[in-house]
């Protein structure tokens, strides 16, 4: 979850490791710290709580004329959020940044008599002080000492005092790119902080150490094998990863979504129809699986209970969706006649890592859908369809959700497609569908003041409920979702129909309800749910298709999207639902792009 950097070259340090964290920072952003050689060749560090412009000031008069360091932005694990169990971590000849969670932390600490030496709580200043126990000269031996012997994930970037100049890194799950560029070598956690310099970069395989000087990058095996690294490139820019002009990155994810969508769709268009043959993704495991696995966690997982609605009653096959924290510990049925599609923006969410692992070892067919290219996920499913949403910055997931469930629509289209379930006409009328939500979204983001305006009721409230039938439940759950996030007002999406069987308890006068009721098949029944709630005072604020009616007075507010087919109308829902969630944190002068105790990448369990 946390962010790190590592520079070595001809620039000033500080200035690349900062702008890096800055970048950075929306992995984690409880405390940052820094770390360089200074012109003494001694290692200098400052680190502190708060976000990385309290660092910056910090440092502001020090840390001058270096030209390698390490960076680090933190999301707490082990540890308060403190400057003490801020990173880098110092132990003897030996300076740490860790971004994962070392498992065995304890009985380490134990078995090498470490209690009397550290000085934070932190699991990663165990690795600091082993390394400095096992370093005899060879940072190779060292390093290597430490990947046999700590459990769990990790990705360090480590300097030896007697060693400026140089930066080791190695990671086992937790991820680590890096590049030799004109302006010298980095290593980071994230892409977003390698940009400014490169569009050329490799993944750091796991279990390999990474050597960076000024002037070249290495990288061996474990046994001391030089290993040629796989180059890859990035196909976004840095404009991708800035603001351009909007207030937030969240808002201008939100305004990318139409375009972000053409990028995932058009190019597997072929003559009208779903085609996956430049991502080598072969028909036969469309058809010869009996059934379907979803697995994912958060917004991701939201898309897969969408495309479990639309594909179970097209493609007349179980699909389950799971919780991928919940997959792996609880024996799933699943083997060799089971397709398992694992979706992930970042590709690097520990718990879904695990599933696909799981799945794999299940003899399941693997397809992943996931944004972040040539991230672990992405390399370790047997396909990958990925998303072409560009960077995500903003913490709260908004086109990537768009982009997941576009990939999942052109999927179930082509299953249907080679199952027999659609002739090539259904098939073609599908994606054309599919193709009309866009100006339907891009007619929701030009209304945005509607939402803007809504929600003065909402952000007075502490609670906010969600309710639809069918679809439009599985948008409802995504729309809870972003509201609690970033706004903090407690939220929850019911499945309309359920409501009575418990909940309605808690709908007393003034309770906002944001009913969706764009289902035509469940519509009139959604409807007499809608008034249940009115009757007892509800807030309503109701969403439907442009040509609904409804009674006069039932909704406080009634939001309107374009006609589409029932099946296409969670994408304009959606961007309502986020607008709706980042007004309310504008309304209540939160930090919408990083809200507390998130962050982006959740690559600890
Ligand atoms: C919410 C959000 C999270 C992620 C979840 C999975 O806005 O972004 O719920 O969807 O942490 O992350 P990925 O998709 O990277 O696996």
């Amino acid at each position: 979850m946390c962010g790190i950097i590592g520079y070595s070259g001809p620039l000033e340090a500080k200035n690349i490791l900062l702008e890096g964290l800055a970048q950075l920072e929306y992995r984690g952003y409880d405390s940052a710290g820094i770390a360089c050689f200074d012109t003494r060749s001694a290692v200098q560090v400052v680190k502190r709580t708060g976000k990385v412009a309290a660092l910056k000031e910090a440092c502001a008069s020090m840390l001058r004329h270096s030209h390698c360091g390490i960076g680090h932005t933190r999301w707490a694990t082990h540890g308060g959020v403190s400057d003490t169990n801020a990173h880098p971590h110092r132990a003897g000849r030996v300076t740490l940044i860790h971004n994962g969670i070392i498992e065995n932390y304890h009985s380490l600490t134990k078995r090498f008599s470490l209690e009397s030496r550290l000085v934070s709580q932190t699991d990663s200043e165990v690795a600091a002080w082993l390394l400095d126990a096992f370093y005899t000269g060879d940072p190779y031996s060292a390093v290597r000492q430490l990947a046999e012997c700590v459990r769990g994930s990790y990705g360090f970037c480590i300097m030896f005092d007697d060693r400026p100049g140089e930066i080791y890194g190695i990671r086992s799950v937790s991820p680590l790119v890096a590049a030799y560029t004109r302006s010298g070598a980095l290593v980071a956690s994230d892409l977003t902080a390698l940009i400014p310099y490169t569009r050329k970069y490799f993944v750091v395989p796991e279990n390999h150490i990474v050597k960076l000087t000024g002037y070249k990058i290495s990288l061996y095996d474990l046994d001391g094998n030089a290993v040629l690294p796989e180059i890859m490139e990035v196909n976004w820019n840095m404009d991708a990863a800035m603001k351009n002009g909007f207030p937030h990155f969240m808002l201008k994810e939100i305004h990318e979504q139409p375009e972000a969508l053409k990028n995932t769709i058009l190019p597997r268009m072929t003559k009208g129809l779903p085609d996956f043959t430049d991502d080598q993704i072969p028909d036969e495991i469309f058809t010869e699986c009996a059934q379907i696995h979803v697995v994912a966690c958060g917004t991701a997982m939201h898309a897969g209970m969408v495309a479990r609605a639309l594909m179970e009653p097209v493609l007349r096959i179980p699909v389950m969706v799971s919780i991928a924290s919940e997959f792996r510990y609880e024996e799933p049925l699943i083997d060799e006649k089971t397709l398992v599609i694992i979706i992930s923006q970042s590709g690097e969410t520990i718990d879904t890592l695990a599933a696909l692992r799981l799945a794999k070892s299940c003899g399941s067919k693997t397809l992943a859908i996931v944004n972040v290219k040539g991230s672990t996920i992405a390399r370790e499913s047997d396909y990958v369809l990925y998303t072409h949403a560009g960077p995500e910055i903003a913490v709260a997931s908004t086109k990537a959700y768009s982009v997941q469930l576009a990939a999942l629509y052109m999927t179930s289209c082509r299953m249907a497609l080679v199952r027999g379930k659609f002739t090539r006409e259904q098939a073609a009328a599908f994606l054309a569908g599919l193709l009309d939500a866009i100006p339907a979204m891009e007619t929701m983001i030009r209304q945005k003041d509607t939402e803007r305006e809504l929600v003065t009721h909402l952000i007075q409230q502490n609670d906010t409920f969600f309710m639809g039938r069918g679809l439009d439940y599985a948008f409802s759950l995504e729309g809870a979702l972003k509201l609690k996030e970033i706004s903090y007002i407690h939220a929850e999406a019911y499945a309309a129909g359920e409501l009575k069987h418990g909940t309605i308890a808690l709908i007393a006068p003034e309770v906002p309800v944001i009913a969706i009721a764009t289902q035509e098949h469940v519509f009139s029944k959604m409807i007499s749910n809608v008034r249940e709630v009115k009757a007892r005072g509800a807030f309503v604020i109701l969403l439907t298709k442009e040509h609904a009616r409804v009674d006069e007075g039932l909704a406080d507010i009634h939001i309107k999207i374009p006609d589409l087919d029932d099946r296409f109308t969670v994408f304009p829902i959606a961007v309502i639902l986020q607008l709706i969630a980042y007004y309310a944190s504008i309304g209540k002068n939160l930090d919408v792009d990083q809200p507390r105790n998130l962050a982006k990448s959740v690559t600890v369990e």
